[in-house]
């Protein structure tokens, strides 16, 4: 197939899969700021983490040099992402400081990253599917935080994080039209983004029924 076929058919489905959040509400009755808030940034700050280890690491084994400054870039952003929602917990009232969110172990979907190595798979799992969801569900994090209360947490969202998690998501979609053009590169860049759409779908659930709100930042 077509590479620009290809990458339409996959922004289909993940649109697909998107759209699916807008039906959900944003809290459940009930919740208030900052308790509420303090919560999902401490999610945030475990995804952000885990974003940046997984570039980290794929850096490393990644020879397409356009692919590793990009995955360099990334793990500085989401490094960045991570001090900055520190900041604000600490802002507050949270010790975050001293608070490593991933003490207790990591996330299933970042545990099935780790077993990838095909550049493609990587990039439609990670880069691709999970930045895409992040996105969604941070300009979705955005709106509860104003129905909160909460403009920084907003502000910072809006104008720091969210235009670089698009920025990661515009990599990916840049560098599998380059390199997912063999039709087993294609198959296996689509069973990863699969993969990585249903971890993060049981992710939400399993987060939303926990704390109440469907907005749950991501990175
Ligand atoms: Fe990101
Ligand atoms: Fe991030």
């Amino acid at each position: 197939m077509d590479h620009r076929e290809f990458i339409q058919q996959l922004q289909r489905e993940l649109q697909l899969e998107l759209a699916r959040l807008d039906a959900l509400p944003l809290a459940q009755p009930g919740q208030s700021a900052p308790a509420a808030v303090i919560e999902l940034l401490k999610l945030a700050l475990k995804s952000e983490i885990e974003a940046s280890e997984i570039a980290a690491s794929w850096m490393l084994t990644t020879p397409e040099m356009d692919l590793k400054l990009g995955l360099a870039r990334q793990c500085g952003d989401e490094a960045r992402h991570f001090y900055l929602i520190q900041q604000r917990l600490l802002e507050l009232g949270f010790p975050a400081q001293d608070y490593n969110p991933v003490a207790h172990g990591y996330s299933p979907l970042f545990r099935y990253l780790r077993t990838l190595h095909g550049t493609v798979e990587r990039l439609a799992a990670a880069q691709f599917a999970r930045e895409g969801i992040a996105h969604k569900m941070n300009g979705r994090f955005i709106a509860y935080l104003e129905q909160a209360g909460d403009l920084p947490s907003a502000a910072m969202y809006r104008n720091v994080v969210q235009p670089e998690e698009a920025a990661h998501h515009e990599f990916a979609i840049r560098m599998l039209g380059k390199y997912a053009n063999t039709p087993e590169a294609q198959t296996s860049a689509r069973a990863a983004m699969r993969r990585s759409l249903e971890l993060s779908d049981e992710f939400r659930e399993l987060a939303g029924n926990a704390l109440g709100s469907a907005a749950i930042p991501a990175s």
